[in-house]
């Protein structure tokens, strides 16, 4: 058995697999990748989150929190963008870790990046619906109360969750049901819709900076930094900084670690590695150009709107749009709305044509259900059943969630997918010098472990409470592999069939030359 938990897949068996039927459409070039990239970063965060995040964590420090963010996303992205350019197949950091740390970890990273594809989605429609109903109330159309939010919001100044009224999110569930029909039906027209999201939606930001320059009054950004620099605790044990009333960490770190979510995204541009046109040159280039425009301009975004209103004035709900208003530019106000709406669906679409891309990279290795969770459709060509049965996950969370809940929880988890993937690229350039690296990432072994470390000192600045749900989630997917996985991995067939037939153990060794197809006699 531990011979199984730690057997690493070979990297020649992943490169084979991508040559078989049941594969997903080659039509995406690198401005398409990197426009997905961009649909997938731009969108909750800065829109929604920003205002959150100023008003009660960081103040006009947020600038320098989304610095902070930015910069740890840079070491995560050169990392992934090295695995992305050497193991060209769906499942992003899934497949990087089977390839490297072996099977265990590699459902470890799987369940979690469900979770936050999955988790995130929910958050995504949550802050959709934010400004969707910001454009209906510019309209005249108010929602009734009981369909407007989830029944719980977190209130700052008492530190923890409180009931709102309302019984569900009627406008996050909506929207979650149109993207998964959308993506259902298929990949090309979603690349396309994308493009023109994106488009209005840069045009939005861009406007925002433009017309909100000449609005700023330097006054506002000070206090600069009134919640203090750092904002750290250790399992609920308070290390750094200020904390608020329910002893959550605040402060300019504690800032980066919540909107580090308006991040998010640059990595699903590896989950789409299979659908590229030339992967190895076109993957890397879309992870780090989209990384790099992103976090210029949100530098730019918060400047401004923490220099229009002050930080402790700035709305909780629709921030962007909503200081344009508070400066008396009304009709500024129902446009960006409508671009944020556009924008944020970009976002959605993404984030959940990812989830159900990881579940079929791991059908195919039989650690899920291959017939349900493996089945492309015939016409098209689209992971249907994996995408309808995450629709309805996300329609509950978004439904119900609070967004500060869904959004810790996302962030939590992407932050250990990140770690994992710096960890796999020190450890294969060590198992694996020589394999083909056509990107190398720069100056390791120093980025992958400063990547490590940013990313532990964010998760470790977000409230407490979060580990203990990341826990509970891995600890039922471990569950679910000791029970499932483990027997039906197609691993195990070929680690069974190489001891019969050599009497040892191949002991996971990253083999190039495979003999036996490991693929052979795999069970449903
Ligand atoms: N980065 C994405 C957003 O901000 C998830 O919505």
């Amino acid at each position: 058995m531990g011979n199984q938990l730690f057997a690493r897949k070979p990297l020649a068996l992943l490169l084979e697999e991508m040559a078989g039927e049941h594969r997903l459409r080659r039509i995406l070039g690198p401005v398409q990748l990197t426009s997905l990239g961009i649909g997938a970063i731009i969108g909750a965060g800065i829109f929604v989150a920003t205002g959150a995040a100023a008003h009660n964590v960081a103040g006009p420090a947020l600038m320098l929190s989304y610095v902070v963010a930015g910069i740890t996303c840079v070491f995560a992205a050169l990392c992934y963008a090295e695995f992305a350019s050497m193991v060209p197949v769906a499942g992003s950091a899934y497949t990087y870790a089977y390839a490297t740390l072996g099977e265990l970890f590699a459902w470890i990273i799987g369940w979690d990046l469900v979770l936050e594809y999955a988790v995130g989605s929910a958050t995504v429609a949550t802050g959709w619906s934010g400004y969707f109903q910001n454009v209906l109330a510019k309209m005249g159309v108010q929602l009734p109360e009981v369909l407007r939010l989830s029944p719980w919001r977190y209130d700052a100044t008492v530190g923890d969750f409180v009931t709102t009224g309302s019984y569900f999110n009627l406008p996050a569930v909506v929207i979650v049901a149109l993207v998964t029909m959308i993506l259902v039906k298929g990949i090309q027209e979603s690349a396309t819709f994308n493009a023109a999201m994106v488009g209005i939606k840069l045009a939005a930001v861009l406007f925002v900076i433009g017309a909100g320059l000449f609005y700023i009054n330097a006054d506002n950004w000070h206090p600069f930094a009134p919640y203090g620099w750092t904002g750290v605790s250790f399992f609920g044990k308070h290390v750094a900084g200020q904390t608020d009333p329910g002893g959550s960490p605040v402060g300019m770190l504690a800032g980066a670690a919540i909107i580090f979510f308006a991040y998010i995204g640059f990595d699903s541009v590896s989950t789409h590695t299979e659908e590229a046109r030339n992967p190895r040159r076109d993957v890397p280039i879309g992870i780090v150009v989209s990384l790099i425009i992103c976090t210029v301009l949100y530098i730019a975004v918060v400047a401004v709107l923490t220099g229009m209103v002050r930080y402790d004035q700035l709305d909780i709900n629709a921030p962007v749009s909503r200081a344009f208003q508070q400066k008396g530019i009304g009709w500024a106000e129902g446009v960006i709305a409508a671009a944020g709406v556009a924008g944020i669906t970009s976002v959605l679409l993404v984030m959940m044509l990812s989830g159900p891309r990881v579940f079929l990279a791991m059908a195919r290795d039989g650690l899920v259900s291959r017939k349900f969770f493996g089945d492309v459709h015939p016409r098209f060509r689209t992971p249907w059943k994996a995408t309808i049965l995450i629709g309805c996950g996300v329609m509950v969370g978004a439904g119900f969630g609070p967004i500060e809940f869904l959004l810790h929880l996302t962030n939590i988890g992407t932050l250990l997918a990140f770690v994992i993937v710096c960890a796999a690229v020190l450890i294969m350039r060590r198992t694996n010098p020589d394999a083909e690296r056509p990107f190398r990432c720069p100056f390791v072994p120093v980025v992958p472990i400063l990547g490590i470390l940013s990313c532990l000192l964010l998760m470790f600045s977000l409230p407490a409470g979060n580990w203990w749900r990341l826990l509970a989630w891995l600890l039922i997917g471990l569950v679910i592999y000791f029970l499932y996985g483990r027997n039906h991995s197609v691993m195990a067939t070929y680690l069974a069939h190489e001891i019969s037939k050599h009497g040892v153990s191949p002991g996971g060794s990253l083999a190039t030359d495979i003999e036996v197809d490991p693929r052979a006699d795999r069970k449903d």
